[in-house]
This record gives structure tokens, C-alpha cells and sequence, in this order.
């Protein structure tokens, strides 16, 4: 299938046939218990610039399941990044003591560029150390994307022919970014829900457009309560706004409690990739549609199978 030290940049990289075949690698993976040697004497950087609990965990956990150790940093304080080194010169660095590196950075496209840096290193005469992307700025999580195909496949038994709300922050929300770019692939109808000043940017609903997919905007969470299968609620990304008061324009202007849940399909999943703010209440937690912590649980089995399958350990 062509995974071994493949770069993980952009989840436009992926065939459909691609993320099938890593979901059918976790599922195997999460049935039959993780291989404990299967990732044995290899070394995976963990390279977080900006904060992180779920990525960075789930990676370390799989890394560590299969055998792997892990090297890192949580926040560039005690880094020399604080001394001035640029992301060029760390990457270079980290290269000679890893075998693949995720990475968090807030730049937009900052992984495509450590990415690069890695390949270029390989016309010294290095060995190729693989870039995970685990999210760049508002740009994209595409790993975050695989987990959330993988808890959409599991808890609906497909995902073609779905009906996908996605509600929030869509403008700076990397991970519907990335999330739209992957169900572009298959037959689901797409409904955006955010104020008009958050809403889905322009170069996405023309990506969409281009590739015939059926989406629509909305300002309100009942336009969609009774009739989606999956609600996936976005945080407003606080620390994305150039402008606080922006940010105090919309921030609280989405709320799901049990109540408003319980106007849902029986059958439909209330999904966040997490952390949550206010969007969710606590209450909702309770109600079996609710189903964001599992959604982080799969995180592990799902970045196993990457890491597996990228360091060429299965095929
Ligand atoms: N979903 C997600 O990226 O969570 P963290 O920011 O905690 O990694």
C-alpha cells in the first residue's frame, strides 16, 4: 500500500482504500491485543510546540504497546527553541536520534516543512525519518481525522450515507478541516453549523464544491438535532483569534446539554475531538449518544496501526 516512511501531512494525501485499509489494521489491532514487540529498539520523537493531552498520550501509549520508546517535548519551555532555534535546526537534530516524529507546531503548513527537511537529509546520505502531523496551526490534524472515521465506522457500521453535523468553531477548528477533506471521499451529506463568522472557509467549500459534495450551512444546532447521525461539536479556538473581542463575540454561542441531546437518533453520536470548553454540558455525558471519551480511547488503536504500518513493521 505504499505506508512505509511515509510523510502523514495532509489527509488529502490518503486514498479511501488507504484509511480503510488503517482502520482494518486498529480494529485487528484492538481485537487481538497489541504485539509488544512489534515496534521493539525503535525510537519515536514526540515534538509538541503547542499543548496537548490526547495526541500526545495516544501516540506515547501505542508507541510504548508495541514496544517502542518514546522521546519528547510537552511545551517548547526548556527547549532551545526558547534560545532562538528555528524549526529547521531542531527537526535536523531530532532526525539523528529518532526513527519518525509527530509533531504539533502552530504554524500552518509547518509539518509539509519538517516534512521536506527530513527528505532532504536523505540526499546526505541519512536514512528518511518519517513526519507525522499531529495538527499545524488551523491547517489540519489528520490523524485526529483517521480516529474519527475509525469511531464513525464503529458506531454506525459505515460511513457512506451518513448525515454529519459539523457545529462550532470551523473556521480555525483544524480538525473539521481535515475531517471534511476526508468524508469529500465518501457519499455523506455535510451540514456546517457556526456563526457566519466562524463558518467553513471559502477554500474548503470550494474543495467540496469541486468535488461534488452535498453540504449546508446553518446558524443553529435544531436545524440538525433530530436529523444527524453523527453531531461533531467544536471548541471556539480562543487562541486562534487575532482579535479578542472576536473571540467574546461568539464565545458560549453553542450549547448542547442532555435535553437538546435527547432530541437525537437513538442511533446518532454526539462526537468532540476534545478538549471541551462549555459546548458540551457535563449532563450529556450520561447519555449513551454521548461518545467523545471513547472517541479519544480509539486514538490508541488507530495511531498504533499508523506508526506500525509507516515504520514498515506490518504492510
Ligand atoms: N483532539 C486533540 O487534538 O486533543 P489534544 O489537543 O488534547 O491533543
Amino acid at each position: 500500500m505504499g505506508f512505509v516512511n511515509r510523510d502523514i501531512v495532509s489527509i488529502k494525501d490518503f486514498k479511501k482504500e488507504e484509511l480503510e485499509h488503517i482502520f482494518k489494521t486498529a480494529e485487528k489491532m484492538e481485537k487481538d491485543g497489541y504485539d509488544s514487540t512489534l515496534l521493539r529498539g525503535r525510537k519515536v520523537g514526540l515534538l509538541f510546540y503547542e499543548p496537548s493531552t490526547r495526541t500526545r498520550m495516544s501516540f506515547d501509549a501505542a508507541a510504548h504497546a508495541l514496544g517502542a520508546e518514546t522521546i519528547w517535548f510537552a511545551g517548547v519551555e526548556g527547549t532551545s527553541v526558547m534560545k532562538g532555534e528555528t524549526l529547521k535546526d531542531t527537526i535536523e537534530t531530532v532526525a539523528n536520534y529518532v526513527d519518525l516524529i509527530v509533531m504539533r507546531h502552530p504554524f500552518d503548513g509547518s509539518a509539509r516543512w519538517a516534512a521536506d527537511v527530513t527528505t532532504n537529509r536523505t540526499k546526505r546520505g541519512h536514512k528518511k525519518v518519517p513526519i507525522i502531523n499531529g495538527g499545524d496551526g488551523k491547517n489540519e490534524h489528520p490523524t485526529q481525522t483517521m480516529l474519527d472515521l475509525y469511531s464513525i465506522r464503529k458506531t454506525q457500521g459505515r460511513i457512506d450515507g451518513l448525515e454529519i453535523a459539523m457545529v462550532g468553531d470551523l473556521k480555525y477548528g483544524r480538525t473539521v478541516h481535515s475531517l471534511s477533506y476526508a468524508l469529500s471521499m465518501y457519499d455523506c451529506k455535510l451540514k456546517y453549523v457556526a456563526p457566519d463568522s466562524l463558518q467553513i472557509p471559502e477554500h474548503i467549500e470550494t474543495f467540496l464544491n469541486r468535488n461534488h459534495i452535498q453540504f449546508t450551512k446553518h446558524s443553529k444546532i435544531e436545524d440538525i438535532i433530530s436529523s444527524a447521525d453523527i453531531i461533531y461539536m467544536t471548541r471556539i479556538q480562543k487562541e486562534r483569534f487575532p482579535d479578542e473581542n472576536e473571540y467574546n463575540k461568539v464565545k458560549g454561542i453553542f450549547k448542547i446539554n442532555r435535553a437538546l441531546l435527547s432530541r437525537a437518533k437513538p442511533t446518532a453520536r454526539l462526537m468532540h475531538p476534545l478538549p471541551r470548553v462549555d459546548e458540551i454540558s457535563v449532563d450529556a455525558d450520561e447519555d449513551l449518544r454521548a461518545y467523545y471519551f471513547e472517541q479519544a480511547g480509539n486514538g490508541v488503536p488507530v495511531r498504533a496501526a499508523l506508526l506500525s504500518l509507516v515504520m514498515g513493521a506490518i504492510e
